[in-house]
């Protein structure tokens, strides 16, 4: 975590950039907002969401880490140029995707399934579900299905006719950033340090690589967890599925006490300081996170809260639309021809 002398002129460099690009990114999402619309496929493709909920029933019943598969596809989408499928697009000879950047290459999964879905969508109403609405609505079930909250999806999204490797490389936050370069990330999207919190307890479900824990469990885990047993046992056995070198795709749970259910045991991990991710524990064990440290205890206290928050902040997250248009895929890999 950040030394102590940092804490003052942190704190004023993030006051700054939080007005300037909390105005800027109120502003692009009060921009984009208006289009979207919880009726827009009533008429044109009735179906469309019972389609998918029952695609995600098989997939997550197949293998509940498909559910954490799916929810970090949307949000990888969303961050960059806004939710427009463009995370989904492979390279071709005129255009470079976005699965070769930093954060994307040997760690996204889950393409196949979007595969599945949209066949089905096609099948019923062809040319008429876009893939991004496809990934809002799949990311919603997908948490629903492992036990976390319902909530309306706005859907009317297009799918971009481009993709930028460049901003993925640049906006999608990494795992050994500190506090105030994450939250600044989230404020440039529009989305609060509450949203920032409340959207990570999507580590409640998934798995990470020894390539993104290494530093942390040969930092500072043993600093921030309790020197008792139980966290020992803990430490000794992430180090040795992730030795300090090599093995960089052995992964581990975020939460290893429920990996496969949406709750909020993954916050009282961070409360214990036993956090996977440098990134994770940042939440409660920064020196300037005192908001943030303060909602990490109220979503381990209560997960109503933290239900009511994420399905907030995934409204609003699924609202950064990208206002350039575009077209509905009849292949989420690949633009129209
Ligand atoms: C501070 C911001 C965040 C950082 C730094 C971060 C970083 C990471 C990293 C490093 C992994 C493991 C990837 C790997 O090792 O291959 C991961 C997994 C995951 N992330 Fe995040 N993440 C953040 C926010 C989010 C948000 C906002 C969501 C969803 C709304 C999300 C959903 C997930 C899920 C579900 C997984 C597990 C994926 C799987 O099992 O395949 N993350 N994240």
């Amino acid at each position: 975590m950040e030394g102590v002398s940092l804490s003052k002129s942190l704190f004023l460099e993030l006051a700054v950039m939080i007005c300037v690009l909390g105005v800027l990114g109120r502003s692009v999402m009060a921009q984009d907002k208006s289009k979207l619309t919880l009726d827009y496929y009533d008429k044109s493709c009735p179906n469309a969401q019972p389609i998918v909920r029952k695609e995600m029933d098989c997939a997550v019943r197949e293998n509940p880490r498909n559910a954490a598969a799916i929810l970090r596809l949307h949000f990888h989408d969303c961050f960059v140029q806004g939710c427009d499928g463009s995370v989904l697009l492979e390279d071709t000879a005129t255009l470079t995707g976005e699965k070769t950047a930093s954060q994307n290459v040997n760690s996204l999964i889950g393409f196949h399934l979007v595969d599945r879905i949209k066949t089905q969508l096609e099948g019923e109403c062809p040319g008429v579900v876009s893939c991004a609405d496809l990934l809002a609505i799949a990311a919603r079930d997908a948490v629903l299905l492992v036990g976390g909250p319902y909530w309306d999806v706005p859907v009317g999204r297009l799918d971009s006719k481009t993709a930028s490797l460049e901003l993925a490389n640049i906006d999608i936050p990494n795992p050994n950033q500190n506090l105030v370069a994450l939250i600044s990330k989230f404020i440039s999207k529009g989305l609060s340090p509450q949203d920032m919190v409340a959207l990570v307890g999507s580590h409640t479900i998934g798995m990470a690589r020894c390539l993104n824990f290494r530093d942390r469990i040969y930092g500072d885990f043993a600093a921030t967890s309790q020197p008792n047993l139980g966290s020992l046992a803990y430490l000794n056995k992430l180090q040795s599925i992730c030795p300090e070198s090599g093995h960089d795709s052995k992964i581990s749970p975020m939460d290893y006490v429920s990996p496969n259910v949406f709750d909020n045991v993954f916050f009282e991990s961070l409360l214990k300081g036993e956090g996977l991710l440098n990134s994770d524990q940042e939440m409660y064990s920064s020196l300037v996170g005192f908001e943030t440290a303060d909602l990490v205890k109220t979503y381990s206290m209560d997960p109503l809260i933290f239900f009511k928050h994420f399905s907030d902040a995934m409204v609003k997250m699924g609202n950064i639309t990208n206002p350039e248009g575009g077209e509905v895929r009849t292949n989420c890999r690949y633009v129209n021809t």
